[in-house]
């Protein structure tokens, strides 16, 4: 039986009319249109499919629609502001931190949630925190070096 579940969707308003064991990435692209989060593993290993959900890095492959009803979401068509890509975009692409890009979506947001609660962390710390974002064109250096660059322009030490 179906549900319509209320929330909060890139700073809008939304509503989603789905059954209980829907999952959040399913429905952000097949219901929502919204294609940014990928499915990788389905089963809450590589990171693909990471949204943001109450600032929180969430795997949305292992989310169900329902545990969203009230929260805020966002993903990466909801991270440029005011014309303006985020600094972590923005350094993705200065640093050429992708290839095929299937994975640059989990990674930003990723990354975002780390800088929202750490502002400037150390290599080491980036490391580990991306630790669960797989990659298979290998462009981990460059990942790493794009968002100690953001973190820098957040902070305004660039
Ligand atoms: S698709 Fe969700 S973690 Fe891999
Ligand atoms: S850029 Fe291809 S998987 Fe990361």
């Amino acid at each position: 039986m179906k549900s319509t579940y209320r929330f909060r969707l890139n700073g809008r308003p939304a509503a989603l009319e789905s059954e209980r064991d829907a999952t959040l990435l399913w429905a952000l692209r097949t219901q929502l249109g919204l294609t940014s989060a990928k499915y990788g593993c389905g089963e809450g290993l590589c990171g693909a499919c990471v949204v943001i959900v109450d600032g929180r890095a969430v795997r949305s492959c292992t989310t169900g629609v329902a545990a969203i009803a009230g929260k805020d979401v966002l993903t990466v068509e909801g991270l440029a502001a005011g014309g303006r890509l985020h600094p972590l975009q923005q350094a993705f692409i200065e640093h050429g931190a992708l290839q095929c890009g299937y994975c640059t979506p989990g990674m930003l947001l990723s990354a975002y949630a780390l800088l929202r609660r750490n502002a400037a962390p150390t290599r080491e710390q980036i490391v580990a925190h991306l630790d669960g974002n797989l990659c298979r064109c290998g462009a981990h250096q460059r990942i790493v070096a794009a968002v100690e660059s953001a973190a820098r322009q957040l902070e305004g030490r660039a």
